[in-house]
């Protein structure tokens, strides 16, 4: 395998500098390690902007020709494990920059023409981010099918809803599912959002203030496949919004996963015992033989944390900085790759832990019964019938207070002769509407947790997820 050397440490560039860099020096302002993995998206950017020098005769063809082929090269030898990065290199620039020079002698010396790292580095960021980000929206995408696959077995499973953790009133297993899923489709549009705002090609803003040769920045953008060109030179090398606007659905999205495996955590003890982790997502005790732990919920709910910090470390490192390029915007690619890297495994462990677990449907029924979840029901009835709501919730809230005083656990429990004291309207069909599956099905309208309302629902995830994937796929 050839690695590309550069002995003395000094770039190509060093001509202004009678002492060579402190080794010392290079080693803390080297990035290298981080951006490698931006390799491939560099040498578009390079190919592009060569083809164009050649175009516009700024270089000779035959010049323009030899930088382009040389750099596929360079692109497969990296790709199939002939070339590796050379970590003493400044940035991935730089390393490419040498590889080329090393290869083709001087006329690798006029890729640069007409640029900048500045504006470079504003390019590769772009194309990365373009197909991370398209990577992690099919990710969301395939957890949405997830969950989708197993709402579709439990429109009819019961399942206590929550507010301030109290049993409120029972919804489904698929309802609660699709409530998982609906901010996840947010989170994607979100992404798209962020992609489209970053569709602008930024070569040709050089370091600050353009450049005075004939560049064709049209003929690039169309090249790399983007729809405008950045208008402005200084705003194109300076701002790093869009990598705090990736950032930011990152950390939103992290926010829904964390809220969900919350809840993972809390339906796998003992006491709610609604799903049961697979063997192969749980881990178990150093000490306690017994254990079954639910760790990669905990490790998702954990990780969120690391993914708000580097949105908060790229904000901080923002925030005061003057126009144009400063060095400080080297340090984006570290929270970048970070809070991208942990929101994407953490997409992917949870829709496998999610596919893996199963429901245990008799306890999240057996959990609505008793707590009064159907007290609303009974005021819903009485309003039916022609009482005020307001007045309704007090005779629902005096037939609460009763069992509870009398130590009936589920007001479909009460005797007539006493449920009917509290009211002229309360018929003998009133227990018809107080059981959980009354209680469910009468909640049927858009958004709501009957089984029909949720059928639409489904189909309408499935519309989201289906359609999104066809536009990827074009
Ligand atoms: N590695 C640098 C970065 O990521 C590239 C730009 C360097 N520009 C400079 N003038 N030192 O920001």
């Amino acid at each position: 395998m050839s690695v590309a050397k550069n002995d003395n440490h000094a770039p190509l560039w060093s001509g202004r500098f009678k002492d060579s860099p402190d080794a010392d020096a290079v080693a803390f302002e080297t990035s290298i390690n981080v951006d490698a993995r931006m390799v491939q998206d560099d040498i578009r950017g390079s190919i592009a902007h060569a083809e164009m020098l050649g175009r516009r005769n700024i270089i000779p063809r035959e010049d323009s020709q030899l930088i382009v082929k040389t750099l596929s090269v360079i692109a497969d030898d990296i790709a199939g494990g002939r070339l590796e990065i050379d970590p003493s290199a400044e940035d991935i620039h730089s390393f490419v920059e040498a590889v080329l020079t090393d290869r083709i002698g001087d006329t690798g010396r006029k890729l640069h023409t007409g640029r900048s790292r500045n504006d470079q580095i504003a390019l590769d960021e772009r194309l990365y981010l373009r197909r991370a980000l398209e990577e992690l929206q099919a990710e969301i995408l395939s957890l949405i099918n997830t969950l989708v696959s197993v709402a579709e077995k439990h429109t009819g499973t019961l399942l206590p809803g929550y507010t301030h953790m109290q049993r409120a009133q029972p919804v489904t297993l698929a309802h609660h599912l699709c409530a998982w899923c609906w901010p996840l489709t947010r989170d994607y549009g979100r992404i798209a959002d962020a992609l489209k705002r970053m569709d602008f090609m930024p070569l040709g803003s050089g370091a600050l203030a353009g450049s005075g040769l004939p560049l064709d920045r049209q003929a690039v953008a169309s090249a790399l496949g983007f729809s405008a060109l950045t208008q402005n030179s200084l705003d194109a090398v300076s701002d790093r919004d869009y990598c705090l606007e990736a950032v930011s659905a990152l950390s939103i999205l992290m926010v829904h996963l964390s809220r969900c495996c919350e809840e993972i955590v809390l339906w796998s003890t003992e006491e709610f015992g609604f799903i049961s982790l697979s063997e192969s997502w749980s881990t178990g005790s150093s000490i306690m033989p017994q254990k079954k732990n639910p760790d990669f919920a905990e490790l998702i709910r954990g990780r969120s944390g690391r993914v708000f910090g580097d949105l908060i470390s790229l904000l901080t490192m923002m925030k005061g900085l003057p126009l144009s390029y400063d060095r400080d915007m080297q340090e984006d690619k570290q929270s970048l790759f970070s809070a991208y890297d942990t929101a994407f495994s953490c997409l992917k462990v949870f829709n496998r832990m999610i596919a893996s677990a199963s429901w245990n449907t008799g306890k999240m029924k057996a959990s609505c019964t008793g707590g009064h979840a159907n007290a609303t029901d009974l005021a819903d009835y009485l309003v039916r019938r022609g009482m005020p709501f307001r007045t309704a919730h007090g005779v629902a809230a005096s037939v609460v207070r009763e069992c509870i005083d009398s130590g009936i656990t589920d007001m479909s429990l009460l005797p007539f002769d006493r449920f009917s004291a509290h009211s002229e309207l309360i018929g003998e069909d009133v227990y018809e509407f107080l059981s959980p599956e009354a209680c469910v099905s009468a909640r049927n309208i858009p958004g709501g947790p009957a089984p029909e309302a949720v059928a639409e629902q489904i189909k309408a995830l499935k519309d989201f997820t289906a359609c999104n994937l066809k536009q990827t796929e074009m």
